[in-house]
């Protein structure tokens, strides 16, 4: 006989979580709604985060969930292999509508994770269409985040992320990150210095040789690291030195697109194309899992059109333009663009990156950093304690009623981009005393 079900806590492993410091004490939410989350017992929360940068819309978007819910109605679920169903191709094409010109093919996975292993496997596949199969080499750059499938694990540059799992992919290297406290320290936007590091792509070229070298992957801005915003012309400086040597830049922009940056993507805010771009989170306003990789038109024709009769892409999810998600994606778009939600997030960012900045004062705060909706407050660690400092701001947060994210002793911020002026007062004060309370 089934065993009841364990109405209890032990069953859920939770992802990247201290499973148990949780279940000792369990943080819940249980609801939510535009700005704010509720927990179980009716307790509002001012969303910081974004759920995990991912509801950019704000909560509960009723044209979302009208989307799915008619999509759930008419069909639930059709293959993508060798079968069509019409509201994946509408998805793919509000997608590519809403992204750069250079951009407009979109293959559709379910994570970021999902985006980043595609995007590296859709480079080396480029590649080897045309005849350059001994581009086997993948740089990635040093805390960088491209999610936890070996492809992105291997490429990324986290090592507690790393460490655990043994082997790695072969033939991976990576750039410096561009994270200079020394001299950039407390810069309102992107800082002065630090271009050169770009440089050091040049040096892995002359240490392996271009022609072995399928591409660099990094994030347009940081995240998971605890928010690194790109010096200033180093992005140019990366784009052309890939352009020198015939490889391909993918952008990572699981975070940064769909308005983040106050632009539809880092890629227009920057001024920078990349060859192949990885999005998710945004795209469908979190409300159901989906994630997508944009490629230029002639890496989709290397690989389509130079293949043999049949299957081109030996590569592709179950799920790929499942059309719930598909669904929700036309809808997030369709706000994205009714609401000018990328406009939205630039006309709030002064007022945020002051607010930001406010806390330049506050003891044991070590920089802060901001672009865009995002912001990163870094303080000082504990002596031997590395984490616990940000743990306990988080906590305090918390328990007064706003959600902060931490990574390291960096306290992350991404609200969602509909954000108001009180909210941001509310968000940055909030935090403000939790900091000053942990100081000592
Ligand atoms: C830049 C970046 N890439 C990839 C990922 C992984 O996305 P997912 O958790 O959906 O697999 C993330 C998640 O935070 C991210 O920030």
């Amino acid at each position: 006989m089934l065993d009841a079900p364990r109405n209890d806590l032990d069953s859920f492993w939770m992802p990247f979580s201290a499973n148990r410091g949780f279940k000792q004490a369990p943080r819940m939410l249980a609801r939510a709604e535009g700005m704010y989350y509720y927990t179980p017992e009716g307790r509002e929360v001012l969303d910081g985060t974004a759920g995990l940068w991912c509801v950019n819309a704000g909560h509960g978007r009723r044209e979302i969930t009208e989307a799915i819910q008619r999509q759930a109605a008419v069909m639930d679920f059709a293959p993508s292999f060798n079968m069509g169903h019409p509201i994946a191709f509408e998805a793919a094409a509000a997608v590519a509508g809403f992204l750069p010109d250079a951009l407009p093919r979109v293959f559709f996975t379910n994570s970021g994770s999902e985006s980043a292993d595609t995007a590296l496997k859709i480079a080396l596949a480029y590649h080897r269409a045309r005849g350059q199969g001994q581009r086997v080499r993948l740089v990635g750059r040093e805390r960088g985040y491209h999610g936890v499938g070996f492809g992105g694990m291997s490429v990324g540059g986290i090592g507690p992320n790393r460490r655990q799992f043994g082997a790695s992919l072969p033939y991976v290297d990576h750039l410096p990150h561009t994270h200079l406290p020394a001299q950039n320290a407390f810069t309102r936007g992107q800082p002065e210095h630090g271009a050169d590091l770009a440089d050091a792509l040049d040096s892995l070229v002359a240490l392996h040789g271009a022609d072995t070298i399928a591409a660099v992957m990094v994030e347009p801005v940081a995240g998971s690291t605890g928010v690194l915003i790109p010096p200033k012309a180093y992005l140019q400086r990366l784009r052309a030195i890939c352009d020198k040597h015939g490889i391909l830049l993918i952008f990572d922009e699981v975070i940064t697109g769909f308005g983040r940056l106050g632009a539809s993507f880092a890629a227009e805010r920057f001024g920078v194309m990349p060859d192949i771009m990885t999005m998710a989170k945004g795209l469908t306003n979190a409300a159901v899992p989906m994630g997508a990789v944009a490629v230029r038109e002639d890496v989709y024709r290397g690989i389509v059109e130079g293949a043999p009769a049949g299957i081109e892409l030996f590569h592709g999810y179950t799920y790929s333009g499942h059309p719930l998600a598909s669904a929700a994606a036309i809808a997030a778009i369709g706000l994205q663009r009714s609401e000018d939600l990328p406009g939205r997030a630039a006309a709030i960012e002064d007022y945020w990156q002051d607010a930001a900045h406010h806390l330049a004062k506050t003891p044991g705060v070590v920089d802060v950093r901001n672009l865009g909706l995002v912001a990163g407050v870094e303080l000082a660690p504990r002596p031997g304690a590395p984490t616990a400092r940000a743990m306990a701001v988080m906590q305090r947060c918390f328990d007064d009623g706003v959600l902060v994210r931490t990574t390291g002793d960096i306290v992350a911020l991404s609200p969602p981009l509909i954000i108001e002026r009180p909210q941001v007062d509310r968000l940055f004060e909030t935090l403000d005393r939790a900091i000053r309370a942990e100081a000592a």
